[in-house]
């Protein structure tokens, strides 16, 4: 017998609010923490993957829970910081499914590692980021992805992704689509530049910020501050107000859709994406359709980013969803346009 295989704990009738940055009081029959990789396969000898669908939670922060879970909740906490290579240009770093995402990209821009500044400030977990292929201020994390270790709960086995095998695009990966809920990330590495750095501040928020300041030649240390205090100007603090971020993806349409929009509304923004497609922000969708800093019961939007769902207080998740919907036709009715949720919805 394997000693040591640990069977991970295992908490009942949890109140998942505090699990949740929507902070939705939806329950969990079972809550489960998984702090080391072994324990996955722990609960894996004894059929819990076949008997149930156990839903997986980093930091909460990109999902809305409809209703109380009867599925248990795997709660991933794996933690550590490893540099595995080190070269005169380049380091591959990995890290725990379970770190803090923001406290990773601390800790890399402290050690002069640069590659994810512009993705400061971004909650959740470094376990969670490959799932919609995180995005910020001009930059993914597939622009410094190297590979991941997951456990594959159908056989119990272990499989690296390399980036080819991750098919990632605007907050989308392989699993959101064919690897939908087939897979539980345990590590992820990542390629870091050390200096000279190359920086990323063409988006512009970034240019504004670096102007006004006087800032000419930025540092990834500038980046991850001036990230930072845009983020803290447009964003709540999921610590003092119930939401997600972005609730809907913005939505990609061909020029021909956009040069039609255009003509109708002048002023709406627009970025290239790539082969005939163009973004239109959907904060700015919902902010025309009268949404903006609306609330309706418990639920509303933010007042500084239409984008943003917030919780007031109280929402249950099921008035969150509603209102999503409720946008989402507005949205359609007046421009014609269909918004997905970013978000990821659990019931
Ligand atoms: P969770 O919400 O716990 O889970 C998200 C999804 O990933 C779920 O489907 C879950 O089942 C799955 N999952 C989680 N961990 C694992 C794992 N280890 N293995 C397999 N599946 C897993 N996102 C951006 O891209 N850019 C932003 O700028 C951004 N800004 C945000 C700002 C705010 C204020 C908030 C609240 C959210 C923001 N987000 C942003 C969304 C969110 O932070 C990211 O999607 C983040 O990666 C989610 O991490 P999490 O650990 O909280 O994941
Ligand atoms: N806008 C409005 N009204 C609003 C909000 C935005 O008109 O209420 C307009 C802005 O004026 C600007 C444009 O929309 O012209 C873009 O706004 P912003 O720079 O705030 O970015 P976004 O497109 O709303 C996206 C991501 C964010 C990410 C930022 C910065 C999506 C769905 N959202 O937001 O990611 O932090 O860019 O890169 O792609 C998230 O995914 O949760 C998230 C917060």
């Amino acid at each position: 017998m394997n000693t040591s295989i640990t069977k991970p704990p295992v908490q009942e009738n949890i109140n998942l609010s505090p699990y949740n940055t929507l902070r939705v009081e939806a329950k969990a029959d079972q809550f489960i923490t998984i702090s080391e990789p072994s324990q996955l396969l722990a609960i894996y000898n004894k059929d819990f993957f076949k008997k149930y669908s156990p839903v997986i939670l980093g930091g909460g922060s990109n999902v809305l829970i409809k209703s109380d879970l009867k599925q248990p909740v795997l709660k991933i906490s794996i933690p550590g910081i490893e540099i595995i290579h080190e070269r005169d240009k380049e380091i591959l770093i990995k890290s725990g499914a379970g770190v803090t995402w923001h406290d990773f990209v601390s800790f890399c821009v402290e050690k002069g590692f640069g590659g994810i500044e512009n993705l400061a400030l971004i909650p959740g977990t470094v376990g969670a980021a490959p799932i919609q292929n995180i995005g910020a201020y001009g930059v993914e994390l597939k622009d410094t992805f190297h590979s991941l270790k997951a456990f594959l709960p159908e056989t119990g086995e272990e499989r690296v992704f390399s980036i080819n095998e991750c098919d990632f695009g605007y907050r989308d990966s392989i699993f959101k689509k064919s690897l939908k809920g087939k897979v539980i990330i345990t590590e992820v590495t990542l390629r870091l530049q050390k200096p000279p750095h190359t920086i990323e501040d063409s988006y512009y928020a970034l240019q504004e910020y670096f102007q006004s300041n006087g800032i000419k030649s930025p540092t990834i240390k500038d980046v991850f501050n001036a990230v930072v205090e845009i983020r803290e100007s447009k964003l709540p603090n999921p610590e003092l107000i119930g939401n997600a971020g972005s609730f809907f993806k913005n939505p990609i349409v061909e020029v021909s859709v956009y040069q039609k929009l255009k003509q109708q509304y002048p002023s709406i923004p627009s970025f290239e994406a790539g082969a005939g497609k163009i973004k239109i922000p959907a904060g700015w969708l919902i902010e025309q359709a009268g949404w903006k800093g609306k609330k309706v019961g418990n639920v509303g939007t933010y007042k500084n980013q239409a984008l943003v769902l917030v919780n007031h207080g109280g929402a249950t998740g099921e008035e969150i969803y509603e209102h999503a919907m409720k946008i989402r036709e507005s949205v359609k009715e007046k421009f014609g346009v269909e918004l997905d949720p970013e978000v990821n919805v659990i019931s």
